[in-house]
Parts: C-alpha cells; structure tokens; sequence
C-alpha cells in the first residue's frame, strides 16, 4: 500500500524515514534535512556513494523513529533506473528487518537529472515492486510485505504526484499478479486452473473472458494447440480477453505463451533444462495481467488477449517427431521437435486472433527459445519484427520501464531453414543456429494482414537470484514494458 502525502515530518511522527543523499550536491531544500546529511557526511562510513546507508535513531527537529540515508552517488548520476532499485533496496531492507511502514523523502531541490514525477514514478515502482513476496506455501511467513509505504512530497505537488503514484501502483500491482502466477508450481496450475484464475482477476474489471474448451478448440481446427496438449491429462484452454473502451485509437491483439509445464515432450528435456519449466507461461501471464491493468488505467484501445493454455507432456497419446498437423489457418506442419511446442500454439492462436477480430497490431511474448537466452543474456528481451516504428516505440518502452529489449534480426532467407519435405513447414530449423530467429520466422508464417511484433522473453521471465526490487523467481517481465507500449500506441 503505497500512499502520497505532503506531511511536516517535524511535527507528524514518522517510523522509518529513508533519505537520499548524493556525494556532492544537496538533493533537497529543508535546513534540517541538510544538516543531518552534512553530519553524515562527516562520518567515515558514509559519503553518499551509491550503496552507502547510514541509520540514525534521532535528530533534532525531525519526529522519527530512524532516519536511513542512502547514497546515490554523485548527483548528475542520478537516473530512474537507480531511483528504482533504490527504493527497492530501502523496502527490501525494512522487509529484513520486520518492519511494518516507512517514509519515502522526496528530493526537493530544483534542476536534478530527473523530474520531481519521474522521480516519484521511480521510487514508487522500485517500491512497490520490492514489497512481494511469493510465501503461498510456506508456513512460517517470515518477513512480510510492509503494510505502508508514504511517499512525502512537497505540498504544490502533491495532487500530480498522487495521480502518478496510484497508476504506478496500479501497474505494479498487475506485476506482482503475473509472478504470483509464474510461481505457482504446475501441479496446482493446470490449463484450466490458470484460465480460472485469470477470469477471477477479470471480473470485477470491465473485460470480458471467454474459455474455449478442449472440444471447441477441436472444433476450430487448432491443431497446434491439440497437438502439443495431446500427450497431457490436463486439458488445453484458450482464453479470449476483451477490453473495449468506447473511445479507442486502434485495435491490439496481445498473445501469450501459456505453457503451464514444459516437458520437452517426447523430446524429453534433460533434467538441468526441465527444472522451472512451470515459468514457460510467463507470456500468458504478463499479457493477462497487462488487460487488467490497462483496463483499470482506462487506456483508450481496443484490446484482445488471446492466451493458449497447455502442458506439454509425455504419454501414449503425446505427439510424436515427425507427426503432421493442420494448423487454424489450414497449414501443415511436420513436427521435427516436440520441445519446440510454444510456436505452434502461438501460431494457432494467432492466425484466430488475427482471422476473427482483425486487429491492427499483434504482439506476442512468450518464453519463446533457450536461443534468445544465448543471445542476450538473463535480463534482455529480444524483439523480432518487420515493423521499423512498432520496434522503435517496444524499445522505447523497454527503456523507460528498464525491461530491456533488444532488436532481433528476421532474414527472409532464413526461412529456408523451416522447409519440410512433407508439410508446408517444420517447426524446427535445419540449422542448430539462430534458434531464437528461425522460432519468430515460423511465428511469422502465421501473420497475414496486422502489423506485428514478437518479444522473446525465456531470459528476463525468471530470475535465479533476487535482484534489488525482484525476489528470485518470476519477475513479471513484460506488464510494465505492455502498458508503457499500449500508452505509445494510444498517444
Ligand atoms: N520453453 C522453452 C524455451 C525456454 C528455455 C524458456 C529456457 C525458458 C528457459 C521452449 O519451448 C523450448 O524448449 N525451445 C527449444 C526449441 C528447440 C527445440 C528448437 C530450445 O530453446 O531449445
Ligand atoms: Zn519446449
Ligand atoms: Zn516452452
């Protein structure tokens, strides 16, 4: 619970008051605040280098219980990136320590690198992010979230601010919600289970959920989808979201990768590689949770989620390498590898999405290709896509939220890796390089008509090791970098 106020911390009492304090310039305009950041200084222990952090317990004409500084480093270093992780560090820490509220103190003082609302933007993300924690089993819930955070603003701001900060936590909310379901281990998150879950997420919004069935998803002919969920007692679904404000600039698809467990299939994975292959509905999850949060932003578009739920399993009835199937849109593919399952119920859904609601855009995100993790590394998203501006403004996005994309290459001649001799197409290359490439070029195949975008998020989706405001495991990659996107598409 992050709340804005403009409070005299003179006289209103306050329990952990975090300040900032930079290696030069002052950072804020009260005489008190200076003073005690000068009296830090002077400390050997801190100087105000990034990473510093100094407790007091009092200091005269401030009514608080601590005072923590944190150093920022040198003033003109200042960025939101840093505002975030520090914030996020600051509730980490209070989190450790069992504390229940603290007082964020915003920098007051005029012309620093950042504005006074990205400033509180930041810090409320960085916040807001950090004060999670994925405890459904366990019994002893040590180190709860705290129960209030306060951001203290200056009093001619407070209105602005307080708008900023409530969309922020608006977001980062939908955030936690997309971890919590990348978390929740697959044996309690089936298909069926997480398209349940998603519909309570939707309901009390103004978003319409449809669940297609098993039987309904035969009857559309999607054999992606049937295929990869044939070898699993848990049934496929494929979940239809809508969100359709009456003033809309344009009409987006959003399609994820709803893989509730990814055994590899017949393919089996090894057992370094199949371990946390209950993350590989991330995409399904960001996408799902980016609706509500566009919806309670009241964003000005017209949105369609498309989310196909599966499990990729092994059985009698799983599907073998080198099975042909009819794909929604009428293709035949050769299956060349089980394990390369999330194109093709990617490709079923997108071809109906695309058949069916004739959206202007699609983006898909999905855990897509180990390929892409080799490329870029654990914390960057590759971004594949034949549309210059639509890459540009995921970039520019990607940027500012800091869920950082990189732009992939989609050679049309590489799509001879996909031939088949028997099918339209193979859903694995010829070559064993450029996997993460030849995976968008067969996505591609199923794009006839709207602009599209495919992000590949297998690295940024889970997180081994905590970082400053992301425990390890599911991070939410891809809702702040989805509504930062759909407000550019919109503007
Ligand atoms: N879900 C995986 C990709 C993945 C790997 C996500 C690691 C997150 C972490 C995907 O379904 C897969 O198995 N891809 C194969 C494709 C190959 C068989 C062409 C891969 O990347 O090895
Ligand atoms: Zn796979
Ligand atoms: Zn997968």
């Amino acid at each position: 619970m992050i709340k804005l106020k403009s409070i005299d911390i003179r006289k209103t009492p306050v329990n952990a008051l975090i300040i900032l304090a930079s290696e030069d310039k002052p950072l804020y305009t009260d005489r008190t605040v200076t003073t005690l950041i000068t009296k830090a200084r002077q400390l050997p222990e801190f100087k105000g280098a990034e990473g510093d952090r100094i407790v007091f317990y009092e200091h005269a004409g401030i009514n608080a219980r601590r005072l923590i500084l944190l150093g920022t480093g040198k003033t003109a270093s200042i960025t939101v990136a840093k505002l975030r992780k520090l914030a996020g560090k600051a509730v980490r820490a209070a989190m450790d320590n069992d504390l229940k509220k603290i007082e964020i103190l915003l920098p007051t003082r005029a012309k620093l690198p950042v504005t006074p609302e990205e400033t509180s933007q930041a810090l409320t993300e960085g916040a807001c992010l950090a004060n999670h924690r994925y405890d459904a089993y366990k019994k002893d819930k040590k180190h709860p979230p705290l129960k209030e955070i306060v951001l203290i603003a200056p009093a001619d701001k407070t209105a602005a601010l307080r708008r900023i900060a409530r969309d922020v936590q608006t977001i980062c909310r939908a955030t936690l919600t997309a971890r919590n379901w990348v978390n929740q281990p697959a044996n309690d998150q089936s298909p069926a289970l997480l398209a349940r879950a998603i519909k309570a997420q939707a309901a009390s919004r103004p978003l319409t959920v449809q669940i297609m069935s098993e039987k309904t998803i035969r009857q559309h002919t999607m054999g992606g989808i049937e295929a990869v969920a044939a070898g699993s007692q848990n049934k496929p679904r494929l979940v239809i979201m809508h969100y359709t404000p009456p003033k809309a600039k344009c009409k987006v698809a959003l399609v994820g990768k709803g893989v509730t467990f990814d055994t590899g299939g017949l393919n089996l994975k090894t057992s370094g590689s199949i371990k946390g292959m209950q993350m590989d509905m991330a995409g399904a999850a960001a996408v799902a949770a980016a609706m509500t949060a566009a919806a309670d932003l009241k964003l000005p578009l017209h949105l369609t989620a498309a989310l196909p739920l599966v499990e990729n399993m092994i059985s009698g009835n799983a599907t073998r390498p080198g099975d042909i199937i009819t794909m929604h849109d009428g293709q035949t593919v050769e299956i060349g590898n089980t394990d390369a399952e999330g194109r093709l119920i990617l490709a079923d859904a997108m071809a109906y999405t695309a058949r069916k609601h004739k959206p202007d855009i699609i983006i898909d995100m999905a855990t897509l290709t180990g390929a892409c993790m080799v490329a870029l590394g654990e914390n960057i998203a590759g971004v594949f896509s034949p549309d210059d501006p639509l890459t540009e403004a995921i970039l520019a996005a990607g940027e500012a939220t800091g869920e950082s994309c990189w732009r992939m290459p989609l050679p049309e001649d590489y799509q001879k890796l996909l031939k088949s001799n028997l099918a339209d197409i193979s859903n694995i290359s010829s070559s064993r390089w450029g996997g993460a490439i030849t995976a968008a070029l067969f996505l591609q195949n199923f794009v006839d008509g709207p602009r599209w975008a495919h992000i590949d998020i297998a690295g940024p989706a889970h997180t081994a090791k905590a970082q400053a405001f992301c425990p390890a495991g599911g991070t939410g990659f891809g809702v702040r970098l989805l509504i930062d996107l759909l407000r550019r598409l919109a503007a």
